[in-house]
Parts: C-alpha cells; sequence; structure tokens
C-alpha cells in the first residue's frame, strides 16, 4: 500500500470547472499539473514545471491562437504535447510532460500517468444519459490524508453529528450492504427530526431531504461514492468524488443530477441544491481537519461495514 493508490483512476474534474484559456493548476499524487481549455472545449495538460528554469506554468498565459501556453518566467510557450515553441526549432521534441487524460463526456478522468489496474467505472456516462447534470459543488482541498476523506464517505454513522445542523438525524437505518470486489452498494435510511417552515424558507434545498431520507449508495473504490437521493422532487443525484493531492491534502467535489426538470424553476431549485451539497463537503471538511491523528478505533459501531470494506482494500492495495 503506499498513500496515493497507484494505478487507481482518478476523476479530477468537470470540463465545466475549466475557464476558457484559463490555466488551472491540478495537483494529483504529488504532482503539480496544469490545465487548460480551449475554446472549442479540448482539454491540455501537462506537468507544471517549466523545462527551461523551474517556473510554475499555472502561473502564465494562454495564447488561444496557438493553443499554447507561454511561461511567466520568461515568456516561453509549450504546446498541448509539451514542446517548446522555439524559433529556430520546428518539431522538437516534447520537453514538458504531458498528463494522460480520459474521457466520458465532459468527466475528465486520469490515472496520474500510472499503469491501470483498475478500469475506470462507466457509471458517470450512464448518469448522463438518464438524468439532468446541473453542476458541481465544492472543489475544495481538504487539509487531511486521502484515507481520511475516503472514511467519511463511507461512514452513515457521521451524518448523525458532523451533518446535525442541516438534516437533523435521529436514526440512520441500514436496509443492505453488498461488496463485490472494488464495487460496493449500500442502502439506507435516515430517519429526521421534522424540519420547520421557517428552515425550508430559509433553504429550499431541504425538499430534496423528505422524511426518512431514503438512500442508495454505490461505492466505486477509490474515487467515487455516486449517492441516489429520493426525493418528491425526483431523483438528486450527487456523485462524491475525492482524489489524493499530497500525502496529506485530498481534493473534493461533488458533480450534482437531477432526474427531473422543473423549467423555469431550475434556476430557483439548482442554485440552493449546490449550495446545501456545498455545506454538506464544508461540515466534513470541518471535521476532518478537527481529528487528533489516526489511531485504532476503541469503540465499534453497528453499520460499519462499509467503513471495514474501504479501509481494507486500501491498506491492501
Ligand atoms: S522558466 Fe519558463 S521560460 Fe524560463
Ligand atoms: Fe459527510
Amino acid at each position: 500500500m503506499t498513500w496515493n493508490l497507484p494505478g487507481a483512476p482518478w476523476l479530477i474534474a468537470h470540463k465545466s470547472m475549466l475557464k476558457v484559456n484559463k490555466p488551472k493548476l491540478f495537483t494529483i499524487c504529488g504532482q503539480d499539473y496544469v490545465f487548460w481549455k480551449n475554446e472549442k472545449g479540448e482539454i491540455s495538460a501537462l506537468e507544471n514545471i517549466c523545462p527551461h528554469m523551474g517556473a510554475k506554468l499555472s502561473d502564465g498565459w494562454i495564447c488561444p491562437d496557438t493553443n499554447t501556453i507561454a511561461c511567466p518566467f520568461h515568456a516561453l510557450e509549450f504546446d498541448s504535447e509539451g514542446r517548446a515553441i522555439l524559433p529556430n526549432e520546428k518539431n522538437s521534441k516534447p520537453l514538458a510532460k504531458q498528463l494522460k487524460l480520459f474521457f466520458q463526456g465532459d468527466f475528465i478522468w486520469t490515472y496520474a500517468n500510472q499503469e491501470p489496474k483498475l478500469p475506470i467505472p462507466d457509471v458517470l456516462e450512464k448518469l448522463s444519459t438518464q438524468f439532468r447534470f446541473i453542476g458541481v459543488a465544492g472543489d475544495v482541498t481538504i487539509k487531511a490524508p486521502f484515507l481520511d476523506a475516503l472514511e467519511i464517505n463511507h461512514d452513515v454513522n457521521h451524518a448523525k453529528g458532523t451533518h446535525r445542523e442541516l438534516f437533523r438525524i435521529k436514526e440512520t437505518i441500514v436496509n443492505d450492504f453488498q461488496a463485490n470486489n472494488y464495487f460496493s452498494v449500500s442502502i439506507i435510511k435516515h430517519i429526521r427530526e421534522k424540519n420547520t417552515l421557517s428552515e425550508y424558507r430559509k433553504n429550499i434545498a431541504l425538499l430534496f431531504s423528505p422524511n426518512p431520507v431514503e438512500l442508495v449508495l454505490e461505492n466505486y473504490f477509490p474515487s467515487l461514492v455516486v449517492v441516489y437521493n429520493d426525493s418528491p422532487l425526483g431523483k438528486l443525484v450527487q456523485a462524491f468524488t475525492i482524489y489524493p493531492q499530497n500525502q496529506n491534502t485530498t481534493r473534493i467535489f461533488i458533480p450534482l443530477f437531477a432526474e427531473k426538470s422543473f423549467g423555469v424553476f431550475n434556476s430557483i431549485l439548482e442554485p440552493p441544491t449546490i449550495k446545501a451539497t456545498e455545506e454538506i463537503i464544508r461540515q466534513d471538511v470541518t471535521m476532518l481537519e478537527n481529528l487528533y491523528p489516526r489511531f485504532e478505533p476503541k469503540i465499534r459501531l453497528s453499520h460499519e461495514e462499509p467503513l471495514r470494506w474501504v479501509r481494507q482494500l486500501y491498506h491492501n492495495w
């Protein structure tokens, strides 16, 4: 086992997370990369270190006519294959290393240039045909090791504490947990306290959280937990995505999908739904960043099978 699980497929972005012709820094498995998207929506990704004298390419700028990135130090340009554009040299060798990307529609995956060990799950492709993509929540760094973030995503008991302000959960019932290799499914039910009318008024996204909340969680080790939330407004799907940045930092973001369209009301319903999901992330991040260093748990709760499943896969990688 190593902290960054070499050969795992990592979902690193949805194309909407990149602005046209703006470089963006990504850190994955201990390595920095610069990404940029051109007007056609094509994505380029290079190691972020300039092969000339080590400047950060992500601090540079994009030249739209040539689809090259200019280094902020001496303005040398590199194309999407990492070749330097030098006045006297045609077809020079790539010097800045490319990051190999795999696309599923607008979703971007990578193996961080490692030999693939697991296939890329096709769940997002399926979701994109059945549901309406409504946006991405989060895209924040958690100052906690990957395993901590992985565990909280498989910890059905934490909603009662970590998310009590939002959902006011009284009890969690696990109806089923089935694991098959690197994939598992949990079916859970949260019994909540009643929300007041003013709470609904303040947070319209609570309409997506009926009482009880019935959830199906599809777990695609190690990068993705897809949560299907049944509500009077139709299914809401949250794809909890994590990847290791460095040994002690983890990135999280959540693409969201809705089953139904409410026409003009989409613009009223979607922003608070994204905001409520951001609040969920904020609560997880606060909890994870305030834990004492890891120790062997001295108490076992019920419903910890998904936690044990994910821990074992991580340690046996
Ligand atoms: S360091 Fe990048 S061009 Fe000199
Ligand atoms: Fe959580």
